[in-house]
């Protein structure tokens, strides 16, 4: 005999989103930390706060690396796929300081891949060449420039795996550059696709919220893609192309 369940089971999917909602807590008694608890045992457990704390860093006063860098965590997280994929050829929009560069160079250096990185700010690549060179990675080459126009000269299709993370308002304009030269198996990973919440906004706050959400919009119609958000950090937005 079987049962036939009745909605609404949105909202309770709701509530067991995250682990920090009152579902994942049930049984936590210290009521403090738990973020830093969950954060740390994701850490201890995949080891990328070991490999993030080791990198040595250069970059301008006044800018934390923090600030923009993407979330470790979710680093490692493309790390796990870009493993199970073999993939080999990495291309990143966005680079800064390079760590993003680094997690994604070291999870293709088995295959003997490697990472392309573009970056519109000489200073940030300055820098980024600087910290892959004195962190030991040899296999990342950043190009200097605006992103929109480099993509349009790079043989799109030798890259298995896109990160992007560059200037949010181009969002829309970057992926109909990609759309049609990807290879078929590749995935594109765009970051921080939820911007603060601010998508949310009827008329966002911010340019970038602004420019994620009309690429959303976009994509919803778009048909050719499986899209997968995650809600790691700011938001991860998976695309596969369809067969
Ligand atoms: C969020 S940061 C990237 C962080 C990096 N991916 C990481 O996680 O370590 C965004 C970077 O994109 C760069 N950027 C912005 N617009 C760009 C464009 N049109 N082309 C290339 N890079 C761009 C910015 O200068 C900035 O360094």
């Amino acid at each position: 005999m079987s049962i036939k369940f009745v909605s609404p089971v949105a909202k309770t999917f709701c509530e067991s989103l995250l682990p920090n909602q009152k579902i994942g807590m049930h049984w936590f008694k210290d009521k403090k930390n738990f973020e830093k608890k969950v954060y740390e045992k994701m850490a201890l457990l995949s080891d990328f706060d070991h490999f993030y704390k080791n990198l040595t860093l250069e970059g301008p006063v006044g800018i934390k690396p923090v600030t923009m860098t993407s979330n470790p965590a979710g680093l490692s997280f493309l790390q796990f796929i870009i493993r199970q994929k073999k993939v080999k050829n990495v291309l990143e929009v966005g680079t800064f300081l390079g760590v993003s560069a680094m997690f994604l160079a070291e999870s293709v250096k088995k295959n003997k891949g490697r990472v392309v990185t573009i970056e519109i700010g000489q200073e940030f690549v300055n820098y980024a060449q600087k910290n892959f060179k004195r962190n030991g990675h040899r296999n990342i080459d950043v190009l200097h420039g605006d992103a929109k126009e480099i993509i349009k000269g790079l043989p799109i299709k030798d890259f298995q795996f896109l990160f992007i993370d560059g200037d949010k308002t181009h969002y829309l304009e970057i992926f109909l550059l990609l759309e049609k030269r990807v290879s078929k198996d590749c995935i594109i990973v765009f970051d921080d696709v939820i911007f603060n919440g601010d998508i949310f906004n009827d008329t966002p706050n911010t340019k970038h919220g602004l420019g994620v959400k009309n690429f959303l919009a976009y994509l919803k119609k778009n048909d050719g893609w499986i899209k997968t958000l995650m809600p790691i950090s700011n938001g991860m937005l998976l695309l596969e192309k369809k067969a």
